[in-house]
C-alpha cells in the first residue's frame, strides 16, 4: 500500500516517543559492535569519540552495540573487546559514554547481550549453550557480498541449556539493565536475534524443546517474555526496555514473519518498549547484512508485526533509502530507522537527508570491508570515510588503537574478498587447518 506524503525529509524528521524518551527525528544509529573499548571492558575514549561523532550528525537516538549482561557473556563473546555491564565496577565508565552522547543533545540506549548461545566461543568445560542442540552452520552461498568462508563453517554443537541457567542468566541481566540505568542510559534493548541465546528459543528451527519453553508460540517466547517481566518489575512502566529479534528465518526450515509476530506479541504483553526488527540470522547472513535498501519491507516482514502489535514501535534495518523509510513511517508499519553501515560511511546522513542535501551524501558501498575487520576482530576501518575507527586521534584526544585481544584470534576464520589468489590461499589454508598442520 503506497501512502501519500509531501516529502520524505517532512516525514523523517517528526519527533516520536519510546516510553518516556522522546526521539526528535526517525533515524536511529543502528547496534555496530565497533566501539574498541578498553581490553577488560570500560568505554574508551575511542568509543565516546565514535558515538559522540555519530550523535552530531543528526540522528534522533542511539543504539550502543554489542556489550554484554553477563560474566558468561564475555567470556564467550565472538566480538572482542566488548563493552561490559556485568559489574558494578562498570558504571562509571559507562556515565561517561552516556554524559558525552548526552551533551550532543540526542538519548542513548544499550543494546545488551545475555548470552551469545551457538555463536558464542566454546573455551575448556565451557561449552556453548541453546535452546536445542543445533550447531550455526554458515554456508558460503549464504553470506554477505565481499564475504567468503572456503567451504563455509559449522560452530561447535551447543548443549541444551537448563532451567536453572536460564534463571541464573534472567537474574544477571535484570541486574545488568539496573546498572545501564544508573549509569543514565535512556533505554535498553535485549539482544534476542541472530542465533544467540534468546533468539534459539524463538523458532521452531533451532528449539525442539518438550518443556515450558519449546512447543507452542507462548511456550517459545517464554524465556524473553519472563525476562522482559523481570525487568519492568524493576524499572517501571515508561523505562524503554526494547527487543531485537528476526522477523524471518530466509530458510526453507525456518519460521517466517507471521511465526515471529506471533511470538512477539507474546513478549509484547509484558509491557515492550519497541521491537528493534533484523532479517535473517547467521545461517542467512545474505538477508541479515543485504545490500539493497528496504527488502525486509518487500517481504512483509513490519507489516505482519504491525497487524500482531499495533501499538508497540518498530524500528526497521536496511531500509536507508529515504524515501522507503518515510513511506514506511507513514503507511504506518515502522516507526524508527535504523542506520549501521551508511554511519560508518558518512555519520552525517542524517542531517543531509533532513535538510535535502542529498547530492552530499558519502554512500556506502556494501562492499562490507567493515564486516570483515568486524569478524577477525580488528578495528573498524571504512575506506569511503578515513575518520570512521580513529575518531579519537582526528579529535586530538590521542589514545593508541590498542589491537590488544583478550584472546588470540584463536579460530582461523579466513576471509578473502574477490581475489581469485587470496581465496586460493583462504582455501589452502583452511584444509591444512582441517588436518592440524597449523598450531591453534
Ligand atoms: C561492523 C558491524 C557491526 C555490527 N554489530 C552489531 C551489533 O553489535 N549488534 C547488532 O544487533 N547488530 C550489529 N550489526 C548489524 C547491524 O546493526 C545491521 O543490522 C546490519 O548491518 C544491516 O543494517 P545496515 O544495512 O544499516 O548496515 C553490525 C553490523 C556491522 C556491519
Ligand atoms: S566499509 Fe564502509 S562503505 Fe564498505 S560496507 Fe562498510 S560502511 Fe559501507
Amino acid at each position: 500500500m503506497s501512502v501519500q506524503f509531501r516529502s520524505a525529509a517532512e516525514v523523517l524528521s517528526s519527533s516520536w516517543r519510546i516510553g518516556d524518551v522522546e526521539i526528535k527525528n526517525r533515524y536511529v544509529v543502528g547496534p555496530m559492535a565497533v566501539l574498541q573499548p578498553t581490553v577488560d571492558g570500560h568505554p574508551s575514549e575511542q568509543t565516546i569519540a565514535f558515538l559522540t561523532r555519530r550523535a552530531r550528525g543528526g540522528a534522533g537516538l542511539i543504539i550502543v552495540g554489542g556489550t554484554v549482561a553477563t560474566e558468561g557473556g564475555y567470556m564467550e563473546a565472538p566480538f572482542q573487546p566488548i563493552l561490559r555491564f556485568d559489574h558494578d565496577k562498570f558504571i562509571p565508565g559507562l556515565t561517561r559514554l552516556v554524559d558525552a552522547v548526552h551533551a550532543e543533545g540526542i538519548p542513548v540506549f544499550a543494546q545488551i547481550f545475555p548470552s551469545f548461545g551457538a555463536m558464542g566461543v566454546p573455551g575448556d568445560d565451557r561449552p556453548t549453550k541453546a535452546a536445542s542442540p543445533k550447531p550455526v552452520r554458515m554456508a558460503a552461498p549464504r553470506l554477505p557480498e565481499g564475504l567468503y568462508i572456503p567451504g563455509g563453517r559449522t560452530n561447535p554443537t551447543p548443549m541444551e541449556i537448563t532451567k536453572e541457567e536460564i534463571l541464573e542468566i534472567q537474574r544477571q541481566t535484570v541486574a545488568a539493565v539496573l546498572r545501564a540505568k544508573k549509569a543514565g542510559f535512556d533505554g535498553v534493548e535485549l539482544g534476542a536475534h541472530m542465533r544467540y541465546l534468546y533468539a534459539s528459543f524463538l523458532t521452531p528451527r533451532t528449539n525442539w524443546r518438550k518443556d515450558e519453553y519449546g512447543g507452542s508460540a507462548e511456550n517459545r517466547a517464554r524465556i524473553l517474555a519472563d525476562a522482559v517481566h523481570a525487568i519492568r518489575v524493576e524499572v517501571g512502566p515508561d523505562y524503554p526496555v526494547g527487543v531485537r529479534m528476526s522477523a524471518n528465518d530466509h530458510l526453507e526450515d525456518g519460521q517466517g514473519p507471521e511465526g515471529f509476530a506471533e511470538v512477539a506479541a507474546v513478549i509484547a504483553r509484558e509491557g515492550l518498549g519497541y521491537i528493534a526488527l533484523t532479517d535473517g540470522n547467521y545461517e542467512s547472513m545474505n538477508y541479515n547484512v543485504t545490500s539493497e535498501s528496504g527488502v525486509m519491507i518487500k517481504h512483509g516482514e513490519p507489516q505482519a508485526f504491525r497487524d500482531a502489535i499495533p501499538d508497540v514501535p518498530l524500528l526497521l534495518s536496511s531500509t536507508y533509502k529515504p524515501q522507503q523509510g518515510a513511506q514506511a513511517i507513514a503507511a504506518g508499519y515502522g516507526d524508527g530507522i535504523m542506520l549501521a553501515r551508511q554511519m560508518l560511511a558518512d555519520p552525517d546522513f542524517p542531517t543531509k537527508v533532513l535538510e535535502g542535501r542529498d547530492d552530499e551524501i558519502i554512500w556506502c558501498d556494501h562492499a562490507n570491508s567493515c564486516l570483515r575487520r568486524l569478524i577477525l576482530n580488528v578495528p573498524v576501518r571504512c575506506h569511503k570515510n578515513p575518520e570512521t575507527g580513529r575518531e579519537a586521534v582526528q579529535t586530538g584526544v590521542r589514545e593508541p588503537l590498542s589491537v590488544k585481544l583478550k584472546r588470540p584470534v584463536q579460530d582461523l576464520l579466513i576471509t578473502a574478498a574477490g581475489s581469485p589468489t587470496l581465496m586460493g590461499v583462504a582455501d589452502k589454508l583452511a584444509s591444512a587447518r582441517q588436518n592440524s598442520k597449523i598450531p591453534q
